[in-house]
């Protein structure tokens, strides 16, 4: 399968969490759809570009089990997040809850908009080892009158961690709490049904497990949101006149659609490809492959932990394809430039918690592509660095 990518052969890559990787024939079909669109640009962008990218758009909601008409590409989870935080009319004294587990990005966004509006940012810690029962707990309990959104990964950054949302996103609706799931790691991990997951606003990245070109997500949000969620950029969505026109081509039909899709001339290529990496993960077995490699990363934790004499912070069925190989805490940034320079491994060091509670982790991402002597070189590196003395 590694032939299969445009991965460097010279190093042991197990970091495709942080910006995917995209199998060749998908690269192919992105640089085909940038040479069709300089072949004619004005009739591409100004007559063609809407109803492709409502192919595309198509195709992506099937796989996500949504509704082509919630669903918008947006070009990753940060801009997707960013979109609904901005769009919240918070007025001083709203809260706006979340985990401790979040990715720094999309929670200095909720700091921001808090901050500027007076609201508050509630972070929830959610205890470790990790149990179903703990986290929903912490989130209900954090959970007052003046919440007004809930924000949280459908899979975590640092710690590796599939949320159980489902139970969440209900006590939260109960509420009348919005939900908005990050779900920047989640497609191509998880299978998903978003129309039935039912959380009021989700995003996710296809340019991670999906394998699709960088620069590809979307954002998805209840029908009855859509007049309310402000694009980062004015455009001509907002100047369209309502109902079917000559605009149909060029922004796309309904609200949601051009306001948010048409964001000035930009390249659209990356959308256009996701079907294509859709395709890939169908062609190549990817679910029942991906299963073997949650195995894979299930039992280097558990070898790693047995070695640290550290325990792993949740049982196996929270984790899918990343796994966070807990060490002793210290410098993450130094244990990684050794990783990468001394045995040429891509692998990122996480951290999470504070003082006397931080915690260290190896955040191994396991691909069809990872080979056992990739996993192995890591596994024997760690056991090198972390000799003690
Ligand atoms: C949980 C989570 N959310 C959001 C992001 C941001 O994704 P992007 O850089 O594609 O916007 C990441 C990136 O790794 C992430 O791990």
């Amino acid at each position: 399968m590694k032939e299969r990518f445009l991965l460097d052969p010279g190093i042991v890559f197990l970091n495709h969490g942080s910006y995917g990787a995209c199998p060749k024939p998908v690269f192919d079909v992105w640089q085909g759809w940038q040479r069709e669109i300089e072949r004619n640009p004005v009739l591409f962008l100004g007559r063609r570009s809407a109803p492709l990218l409502r192919q595309a758009r198509e195709r992506l909601a099937e796989y996500l089990g949504a509704d082509t008409d919630e669903l918008v590409f947006v070009p990753n989870a940060t801009t997707g997040v960013n979109i609904v935080a901005k769009s919240l009319s918070l007025r001083p004294g709203d809260e706006v809850l979340t985990t401790d587990l979040e990715y720094g990005a999309c929670s200095v966004t909720l700091e921001k908009v808090c901050a500027q509006a007076g609201a508050i940012l509630v972070v929830a810690p959610v205890p470790l080892p990790f149990t179903r029962d703990g986290f929903v707990q912490a989130m209900v309990d954090a959970m007052t009158p003046r919440t007004r959104l809930l924000m949280m990964s459908h899979i975590t950054s640092p710690t590796a961690l599939r949320l159980p949302v489902e139970p969440v996103v209900a006590q939260a609706r109960q509420r009348g709490i919005a939900t908005l799931i990050d779900g920047a790691h989640a497609p191509g991990q998880i299978a998903l049904a978003l129309t039935s997951l039912g959380a009021d606003y989700y995003t996710g990245n296809c340019h991670k497990w999906m394998c699709a070109p960088k620069g590809t997500a979307f954002l998805h949000a209840r029908a009855e949101h859509h007049a309310g969620l402000q694009a980062l950029v004015t455009s001509w969505g907002y100047a369209a006149p309502p109902g079917p026109s000559a605009w149909d081509n060029f922004i796309g039909q309904g609200l949601f659609e051009r306001r948010m899709q048409w964001q000035g001339s930009r390249d659209l290529s990356g959308f256009l490809s996701v079907p294509s990496a859709i395709d890939f993960l169908a062609e190549h077995d990817w679910v029942r492959r991906c299963a073997s490699c949650h195995e894979k990363a299930m039992a280097l934790m558990h070898r790693v932990c047995a070695r640290t004499g550290i325990a792993p912070i949740a049982a196996d069925e929270y984790f899918v394809q990343m796994a966070p190989l807990p060490v002793p805490h210290q410098d993450g940034a130094a244990l990684r430039a050794r990783l990468f320079d001394t045995f040429r491994i891509e692998v990122p060091v996480t951290q999470h918690g504070n003082a006397s509670r931080a915690r260290s982790f190896v955040r191994v991402s396991v691909q069809p592509y990872t080979t056992d002597a990739d996993l192995s070189a890591l596994e024997s590196a760690l056991e090198q660095l972390l000799k003690p003395g």
